[in-house]
């Protein structure tokens, strides 16, 4: 550990790859407002039990990855490991649920999980999500999932394929879990250590386990899809139907659980063979009991969140635009530059002027690998004149131009 070098697991956005981040919250925003979801921001910061009581006191995101820590007055604070929760609390304090009875919300932000760093996970990395609010049906989980594959499209994201799953109804995952626990039970033995534990904290989830020794008594566990209700077996299939319809690649996941403990009925994760070992670059589903658990009221639920550094792993990276559109470049006439170059950011060009005072040959030099179009040298002769120098940097074009007619000159030398 060095205190000069970024924390584990926790990177620098650097500029090159700020245009990027850029063109992935520019489309967020655009399809979430196409879909008429509203952005919230919530704080990073949130009371440690939010989570207990949320995602599951048992599951690995708060046992073992939640970054928690008691602040100068002794409350137990979390830095947000997921951004659901933060969301459901601010709807009930906020009483916005008095306000309308459907919300749709989507937000961009870091989260953090104490997790092993490796190609893909980060123990701070972001999520851009969206919330549909108060519908029990399923075109809501349509709805959700359509908005994650339109973005997929927009960033030009494909071959990847949406497991989806259900948990069908409380009642239903109730029974299914006590099934689990007295399958695992019977071969407890044989299963490993940490699905030993699981075993009385959370059945469900040893389906997730990655363990070579569980592997055969996984494959014969019981199946969810048995245990359904006509209720649920409806609701799933008709998002299966939907997503289909679209054209996305979906395969049917009885196994896929999830890792946080609020789910029923729908569950989904999107999956890329691109990834590696964390392949999984989304995952959401449906969680009506969550609101009324805050102390809100009976409310349905359903959304997603994307892992923004996986989409930026996945995604068409076109070229990028060139930082600056036009150098002043001088000869010694420095304050004569530095008009020209605020008359130029006046009329709303990137502009940007020699800091260094040096060369005109390293000027143009630097102007080239700003990818810059346009120099304009502003010499002291010239100045004198009332003007200046105008040089296409792709063209070797350069032409003396007065300074009364310096904008149209730059603006058709720019549009060329
Ligand atoms: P999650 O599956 O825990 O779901 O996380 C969503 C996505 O965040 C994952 O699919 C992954 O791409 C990304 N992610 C998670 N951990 C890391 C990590 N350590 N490093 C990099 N990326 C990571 C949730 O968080 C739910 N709140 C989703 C949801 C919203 N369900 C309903 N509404």
């Amino acid at each position: 550990m060095s205190e000069l070098q970024a924390v584990r697991g926790m990177h620098d956005v650097l500029p090159e790859e700020l245009p990027y981040w850029r063109r992935l919250e520019e489309v967020f925003y655009v399809v979430s407002s196409r879909f008429g979801y509203e952005e919230i921001r919530t704080p990073i910061v949130e009371y440690a039990q939010l989570y207990v009581r949320s995602v599951g006191e048992a599951s690995d995101i708060v046992h073992k990855e939640m970054y928690t820590f008691a602040d100068r007055s002794g409350d137990q604070l979390a830095l947000r490991p997921e951004l659901t929760a933060g969301v459901v609390r601010a709807l009930v304090q906020h009483g916005l649920l008095q306000r309308r009875s459907v919300w749709r919300l989507w937000y961009y932000g870091p989260a953090f999980r104490y997790e092993r760093p490796q190609k893909g996970r980060y123990r701070q990395f972001h999520q851009y999500g969206a919330e549909c609010f108060g519908s029990p049906y399923p075109e809501s989980d349509v709805d959700v999932l359509l908005l994650a594959i339109t973005i997929l499209q927009q960033l030009g994201i494909t071959g990847y394929e949406v497991q989806l799953n259900t948990l069908g109804s409380t009642e239903v995952r109730q029974r299914y879990r006590q099934a689990l626990r007295d399958y695992f039970s019977s071969v407890r033995l044989h299963l490993s250590p940490d699905s030993q534990q699981r075993l009385e904290r959370n059945p469900l989830r040893i389906l997730d386990s990655k363990h070579p020794d569980d592997q055969p008594w996984i494959e014969q566990a019981p199946v969810v899809w048995d245990f359904l209700d006509a209720e649920s077996r409806s609701h799933f299939e008709y998002v299966h139907a939907a997503i289909a319809e679209v054209g996305g690649t979906v395969v049917l996941n009885p196994r896929l659980v999830r890792g946080l403990d609020y789910y029923t009925h729908t569950v989904f994760e999107f999956v890329s063979p691109r990834l590696g070992a964390q392949n999984a670059f989304g995952g959401g589903g449906r969680y009506d009991k969550l609101v009324e658990s805050f102390g809100g009221p009976s409310l349905p639920a359903v959304g997603f969140a994307f892992g923004v550094e996986r989409l930026l792993l996945l995604m068409e990276r076109p070229p990028q635009e060139a930082m600056v559109q036009i150098y002043v470049a001088t000869t010694g006439a420095v304050q004569a530059a530095q008009q020209v170059v605020r008359l130029l950011r006046g009329a709303g060009y990137s502009a940007v002027a020699d800091l260094q005072r040096r060369s005109l040959k390293t000027q143009l030099r630097d102007a080239d690998r700003l990818g810059a179009t346009l120099a304009v040298i502003v010499g002291d002769s010239e100045w004198q004149r009332g003007s200046v120098l105008l040089r296409h940097l792709r063209e070797s074009a350069q032409w003396e131009c007065a300074l009364p007619d310096l904008l149209p000159h730059v603006r058709q030398a720019l549009s060329r």
